[in-house]
């Protein structure tokens, strides 16, 4: 395989500190939706590797399903236009949703997806992002699970992507600029 070490600088989260944060928060998840109508929505494309390891992590079986939503297209910047690209099979209406995002950039795709959850009568609608760039926020997102804060920086591994690349990375990387200059 290429060896891509010149396109990434800094790694930022390693798969060691986002599997050992993806158990302490599935334990506190099992513990807050244990009476509860749990359903996980995974955020496609991006949140696929931290779903398969955040859902494994929970000592209790929990219905999943996925959102297929896109705002960045090939660029570096949201578009800050969420198109449906896959909808959810199930019906919303009395669930606990969860949803499982990778990433809490700008905070475009969300809160579009927040208020869209809502509208379609579920009981609850809260949201698990392994990823928050807090200085990148341009609305505010109410986020009651977050694994790690981290700065404002383009990054890759863990299902997030540049040009669809990168996504099978295990961990978290900054991306070199000279690859998206
Ligand atoms: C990325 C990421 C989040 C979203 C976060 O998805 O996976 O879903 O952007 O950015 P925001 O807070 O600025 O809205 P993207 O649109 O790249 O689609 P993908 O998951 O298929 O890569
Ligand atoms: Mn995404
Ligand atoms: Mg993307």
């Amino acid at each position: 395989a290429a060896d891509i070490s010149d396109q990434l600088t800094d790694v930022l989260v390693t798969e060691e500190q986002i599997q050992a944060r993806l158990r302490d928060i599935a334990a506190q998840v099992a513990v807050d939706y244990a009476d509860k109508n749990l359903l996980l929505v995974g955020v496609l494309k991006g949140a696929v590797m931290v779903m398969a390891d955040f859902s494994r992590a929970l000592p209790t079986v929990a219905p999943m399903d996925w959102m297929a939503v896109s705002s960045y297209g090939a660029g570096t910047k949201s578009s800050g236009v969420v198109q449906i690209r896959k909808d959810l099979d199930e019906d919303l209406t009395d669930r606990d949703v969860l949803i499982v995002e990778d990433i809490i950039d700008s905070g475009l795709t969300l809160s579009w997806l927040l208020e869209n959850f809502e509208s379609r009568g579920a009981a609850s609608v809260e949201v698990f992002a392994l990823l928050r760039k807090p200085d990148a926020a341009k609305v505010h997102v109410e986020c009651k699970y977050v694994g790690f804060d981290i700065p404002n920086e383009f990054v890759v591994g863990y299902g997030l992507d540049y040009a669809e690349r990168y996504r099978n990375l295990r961990d978290v990387a900054v991306l070199a600029p000279h690859v998206y200059a």
